[in-house]
């Protein structure tokens, strides 16, 4: 089994460039569904949530072309193909959507060309359990019949889908993509209420006009979306991957060093910009796609935050900044943070204690009294972004870390480790 062994106590300086985001890729790969046409995605991320959503595509019957490298090995070189010409299949059966809830996404858009969409329950996972009740509720707004059998459920829209005003009772990024593609090919109009203003969204609305659709207010809790005949295919560049940046954007301020990011622009930073320059980031912009944090000051201020759908603090953000406010200034006071999207989204606080962390939890608030105490140990990942934050506090804990299940971070970061070694990070990969 693969792990890390982090030895903390390095300044990291150096480049780092980040790729498209997981989170816009994932409902953007879905789109193909929705014509026969190719679309065609550039700036790819190299994770295995990526690998899992081609695999599940391909089961129904997609044609799919992956390009990892370009004629420069640029970033942008990275594109993916898909075609779905012909659906063969509409079932996304347990063992896949059980590695990943995004595949919830294909519902809507098998709907909206086909009709018909057989989707596992997904279950729950590390983080919460997760229900798509929102999902369903919207597509039997759209008309759809829904019935649940033995752990599936079967979705149909024989004479198509309608438009229809959806309110959503909770903000739900998954379940408003979910809409946004399937309303695409509804007959007339549909009015998504309390829609998700995430910039995935956006990214995935663009997409979708490019195709054909009419999508107006993405980006705003009230988006309009007015159905058309067929989509038609586009080529899309995947926006940059706004969580990763920012956990390296901690690794720099944690440790004490300099980082420039690459292929970002500031505003992807809003929701937790301000945050990490209360902490004590320093943050330039040294071009429109590259940002340079670093810290100058000695010690890092503890901040309070609260997660909150976008534009407030990200939930995806919540760990690594946890792992930041352990080595904070206590004699300033302690650094709160309430956890309001997940409701267990504290998994990583455990390990970070058996670290030396002193972190009260109280329900979906986290108290983190800031030390310099962080000692090397033997830890668990758990999730994607509780696994982050242990290598964040390994940056800088006294002596060696190991970090196992490194499957986690390999979901959604892309060759972390070589990222951090480039910049200084003391990192050795045990397989
Ligand atoms: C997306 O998940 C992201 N995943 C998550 O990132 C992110 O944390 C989350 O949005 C919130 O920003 C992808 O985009 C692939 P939600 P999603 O629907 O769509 C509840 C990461 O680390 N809810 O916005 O599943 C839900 O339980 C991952 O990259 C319902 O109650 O999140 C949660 O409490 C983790 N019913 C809240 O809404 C539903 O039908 C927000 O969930 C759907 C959701």
């Amino acid at each position: 089994m693969k792990k890390l062994v982090i030895t903390g106590g390095k300044k990291l300086n150096g480049n780092i460039s980040i790729a498209g985001a997981k989170n816009a890729a994932l409902p953007l790969m879905v789109a193909s569904i929705l014509t026969e046409e190719t679309l065609t995605l550039s700036n790819l991320p190299h994770v295995s949530d990526i690998s899992t959503m081609a695999n599940l595509l391909a089961s129904i019957g997609v044609d799919i072309e992956i390009d990892g490298t370009g004629i420069d090995g640029s970033l942008q070189a990275r594109t993916i193909n898909l075609k779905a010409y012909e659906i063969n299949n509409s079932e996304a059966s347990y063992d896949l959507v059980r590695k990943m809830r995004a595949s919830i996404l294909i519902m809507g858009p098998l709907l909206a060309r086909f009709g018909k969409a057989r989707i596992s329950l997904p279950g729950g996972c590390a983080i919460g359990t997760r229900p798509i009740d929102l999902h369903l509720k919207a597509m039997e707004k759209l008309g759809a019949k829904i019935t649940l059998n033995h752990g599936y459920v079967d979705a149909e829209a024989e004479n198509g889908l309608i438009g229809s005003e959806i309110n959503f009772e909770k903000v739900s990024v998954g379940a408003t993509e979910n809409v946004l593609m399937a309303a695409s090919l509804a007959k007339g109009e549909t009015i998504v209420n309390n829609a998700a203003c995430e910039p995935e969204i956006v990214d995935l609305a663009n997409c979708l006009n490019a195709m054909g659709a009419k999508i107006s207010g993405a980006g705003t809790p009230i988006i309009k979306i007015t159905g058309v005949e067929k989509l038609h295919g586009a080529k899309h560049k995947i926006i940059a991957d706004r969580i990763e940046a920012g956990t390296y954007a901690i690794a720099a301020i944690i440790s004490g060093g300099c980082i420039k990011i690459k292929g970002v622009e500031l505003s992807l930073f809003t929701g937790f910009r301000e945050e990490l320059e209360k902490a004590g980031a320093v943050i330039t912009k040294i071009s429109d796609d590259e940002i340079e944090f670093k810290r100058v000051c000695e010690s890092i201020n503890p901040v309070n935050i609260s997660t909150q759908p976008f534009p407030g603090f990200p939930t995806d953000m919540q760990a690594q900044f946890m792992a930041l406010m352990t080595i904070s200034n206590h004699s300033k006071g302690s650094a709160s943070i309430e956890e309001n999207i997940f409701e267990n989204r504290f998994m990583h606080v455990l390990e970070l204690v058996r670290m030396g962390a002193e972190i009260e939890l109280h329900n979906n608030l986290a108290i983190v009294k800031g030390n310099n105490k962080l000692m090397g140990a033997e830890v668990m990942a758990t999730d994607l972004r509780a696994s982050v934050s242990l290598v964040l506090a390994a940056l800088v804990a006294e002596g060696k870390t190991t970090i196992n299940r490194l499957y986690h971070l390999e979901r959604g970061y892309e060759n972390l480790a070589d990222k951090l070694i480039s910049c200084g990070a003391d990192i050795s990969i045990i397989y």
